[in-house]
Order: structure tokens, then C-alpha cells, then sequence
């Protein structure tokens, strides 16, 4: 990961990826005191596009005012062109795109007040998060034995780093377990999201999704949202209990890393046909078209690399 990768901004500069170190003594490094962004620049006739630029930059300095964050080093326009020059600098038709906005000094006494915000923007090529072969066959997945965030424990809606030592024990024990992602309750015991995605039921022809109380604000899941409702699906937002995944006619997952993917099995019951169903696969062609600059219906949520950035 990475190794092709050439450059990394950090900071403002262009950095060459042997040169692109942080410090042992950086608090985020410790405390896991940074938030990031995940986010896709894809091919298109016209060039390279990044997918909704403008709503992971506005995410990436809500996480960071969530975090408490009070000055930040750069504006949401500034994010926006840090990631096009990365883009533009490291030359690949297809990336994933890593900006990391982190506290680089102070913060031993645990105030994000007494450190310093750094910002650095990484890209690479990361085709398929969880596998070619998932698009079609689906994954499998189970009910973790760990429990989502409360969000009075830590912020669900900010992209926080050290939020995801939650997501690590819980997909590390699934894929131990032998399967491919882990489903995650709430504290209440309904189904939140998974470990870096969210997550759909189809059931009788309706499509739905937990509501966004303590579940991160996935950019991918407003996207398929409006996708459905665009191919007549109604969608609702409720809360979703475990035995409801388990009797849906498709359940699938959204996220910027494993796009729109099918779960063709939960806690070893197999969902529908036990593969992706097709109410999942018009979505996925759809969303793929979109991202492919293919339906001039979402000619918004693509910005093309060589033009300036549609942030303010
Ligand atoms: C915990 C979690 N939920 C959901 C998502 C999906 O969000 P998005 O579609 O914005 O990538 C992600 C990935 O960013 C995530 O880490």
C-alpha cells in the first residue's frame, strides 16, 4: 500500500513519500488524537473526478471541531485543493485518498488545547476494499461480540482516529472467526454499522437503514439513499434490530473504501439467495455509473481534478 505512491502534502508541500515521517513524540501517534477522511478520486472520459470533495472536506473540519479542535489550520477550501494537488502529483487514474488532520505538538496533559493541528493528505491505489469477487458473491459477516460507541462515550458522528480502536477489535476477532466484516450494535442492542461502513435491509420490497443517532454520517450511505429513492425504492431510516438482518430478503453495506457491497451471509444464516440480490445490484450499477462520471443526473458529486475545486 502506498509503495507506488510518490508524494504526500503535508502541511502545504509537496513531500516525497521516502521523506513523509512524523515524529515518534507525536500525541496522535499515542492518543490517537487526529480525524481523517477516506475518500475516492475515479476515471472518468473527461479525467480524474473525486467523489463529493466538498462533503469529506466539510466532514473532516466537523470531526475536527467535534474532537474540540478550536483553531484549524486550513479552510474546507484549502482541504479540497490539498487534495487535488496530491492527486495531480502522485499521477494514478484511480485512488483512495487519506487526508489526516492531527494534534503534531503538545497534548501530554491531554487537551487538544495545548497541542498544534497538522494536515496531510495521502493518496494510493486501493482497488477493492473487501475484494473483487465480493461485488458479485456478496460477504460474510456476523453480529460482533463488541458493542458500538455510545455517543456520550465518544463522538459517533466525527471521524476521530482513535474511535477506531473500537472497529479494530471487532473486525480483527471477525476475520479470526473466518469472516469478512463484523455488524456492530448499538447500546441498546440495535444494529448500528459496521466496522467502516454502514448498512441496508430490503425487505418486502422497502429499503431500510438505521437512523443517524449514533452512527457515522457515511457519505456513500446519502448517496445510495438518494440513488434508491431515484429508482423508486422507498427508503426509511428506523432503528433495525439483529433478527431483522436476519430474515431480509438482501441486506448490503456502504462505505467510500468498500463502495456498495452485498452480505450474502449473517451469523452463518444465509440472507435471500446468498448472493448480491437485485434490488442491491441496481443500486451498485447506478452508483457505479455516478462515480464514473456515466449519469449526468450526478454530474454534481464529481470534481474534476484539473478544474478548481467546487468548495468555497
Ligand atoms: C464507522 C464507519 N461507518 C460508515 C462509514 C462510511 O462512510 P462514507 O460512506 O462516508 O465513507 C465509514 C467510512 O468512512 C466508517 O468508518
Amino acid at each position: 500500500m502506498g509503495m507506488e505512491s510518490k508524494f504526500i502534502w503535508m502541511d502545504g508541500k509537496l513531500v516525497e513519500f521516502e521523506k513523509a515521517t512524523i515524529h515518534f513524540l507525536t500525541p496522535a501517534l499515542h492518543y490517537g488524537a487526529a480525524v481523517f477522511e477516506g475518500i475516492r478520486c475515479y476515471k472518468t472520459d473527461n479525467g480524474q473526478a473525486v467523489f463529493r470533495l466538498r462533503e469529506h472536506a466539510e466532514r473532516l473540519l466537523d470531526s475536527a471541531r467535534v474532537f474540540g479542535f478550536r483553531e484549524l489550520p486550513f479552510t474546507t477550501a484549502q482541504v479540497a485543493d490539498a487534495v487535488k494537488q496530491t492527486v495531480a502529483a502522485n499521477g494514478f487514474d484511480e485512488c483512495y485518498i487519506r487526508p489526516l488532520l492531527y494534534l503534531s505538538g503538545g497534548g501530554w496533559n491531554l487537551s487538544v488545547d495545548a497541542g498544534k493541528a497538522s494536515l496531510a493528505v495521502a493518496v494510493w491505489r486501493w482497488d477493492n476494499y473487501l475484494g473483487e469477487e465480493a461485488m458479485a458473491k456478496g460477504i460474510r459477516a456476523n453480529i460482533s461480540s463488541f458493542t458500538r460507541h455510545q455517543p456520550n462515550v465518544t463522538m459517533t458522528k466525527a471521524k476521530v482516529a482513535g474511535n477506531y480502536a473500537n472497529s479494530f477489535l471487532a473486525k480483527t476477532e471477525s476475520v479470526r472467526l473466518g469472516f469478512d466484516e463484523a455488524i456492530m450494535l448499538d447500546p441498546q442492542g440495535f444494529v448500528a454499522e459496521c466496522t467502516g461502513e454502514n448498512i441496508f435491509v430490503v425487505y418486502k420490497g422497502k429499503i431500510i437503514t438505521p437512523t443517524l443517532a449514533d452512527i457515522l454520517e457515511g457519505i456513500t450511505r446519502e448517496s445510495l439513499i438518494t440513488i434508491a429513492r431515484d429508482l423508486g425504492y422507498e427508503v426509511i431510516e428506523q432503528p433495525l434490530s439483529r433478527d431483522q438482518l436476519y430474515i431480509a430478503d438482501e441486506v448490503f453495506v456502504s462505505g467510500t473504501a468498500a463502495e456498495c457491497i452485498g452480505l450474502s451471509e449473517i451469523d452463518f444464516r444465509t440472507i435471500g439467495e446468498g448472493r448480491t440480490g437485485p434490488v442491491t445490484r441496481a443500486i451498485q450499477q447506478k452508483f457505479h455509473a455516478a462515480i464514473h462520471g456515466k449519469d449526468p443526473h450526478y454530474a454534481d458529486w464529481l470534481d474534476m481534478v484539473a478544474e478548481p475545486a467546487k468548495v468555497h
